[in-house]
């Protein structure tokens, strides 16, 4: 089951980060889709904007760092890019299973950790439409 999405600007693609925001659990793993300058960071700036506002100013793609973490009162994201993931096996590395259950993960570049994502994982594809509108395809959530 997927449904699909039109925004017509960046604030659009907030919103709806936001709003598919109040549908997450605590643990969700949301696995984003889309090529450089798609709108990820912008639907996670969204998603953090609901959650955890104090820290929507940290938001950016976690390209070198490669995970970012927002610390709520009861909630905390840690967003990942996968950017620079060739080889699976290198999350062991970086102990990314110890992060599961323990907040809602967002992974950008989710293409490249196809193993690695939950099989009840929320996906959110973003594709370009022209300079300003993209489209967003979500399957695992019903918003
Ligand atoms: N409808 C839209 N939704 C999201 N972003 C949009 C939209 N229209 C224009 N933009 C612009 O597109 C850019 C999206 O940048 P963003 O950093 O979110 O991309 P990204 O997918 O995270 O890329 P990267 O893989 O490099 O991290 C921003 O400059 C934003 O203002
Ligand atoms: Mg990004």
């Amino acid at each position: 089951m997927e449904k699909i999405y039109i925004t017509e600007n960046a604030r659009e693609t907030e919103l709806f980060g936001s709003k598919l925001a109040e549908k997450l659990k605590k643990d969700s793993f949301v696995a984003l889709f889309g090529d450089m300058g798609a709108g990820k960071t912008v639907f996670v700036r969204g998603v953090v904007e609901k959650l955890i506002p104090d820290a929507v100013k940290l938001v950016h793609s976690p390209t070198f760092a490669l995970v970012n973490e927002y610390i709520g009162d009861d909630v905390k994201i840690y967003h990942f890019d996968m950017y620079r993931i060739s080889d699976e096996d290198e999350l062991y590395a970086i102990g990314f299973d110890d992060y599961f259950g323990n907040g809602i993960i967002i992974t950008e570049w989710s293409e490249n950790i196809p193993d690695s994502i939950p099989s009840d994982a929320v996906r959110v594809s973003i594709r370009p439409l022209d300079e300003n509108r993209r489209e967003i395809t979500l399957r695992g959530l019903e918003i």
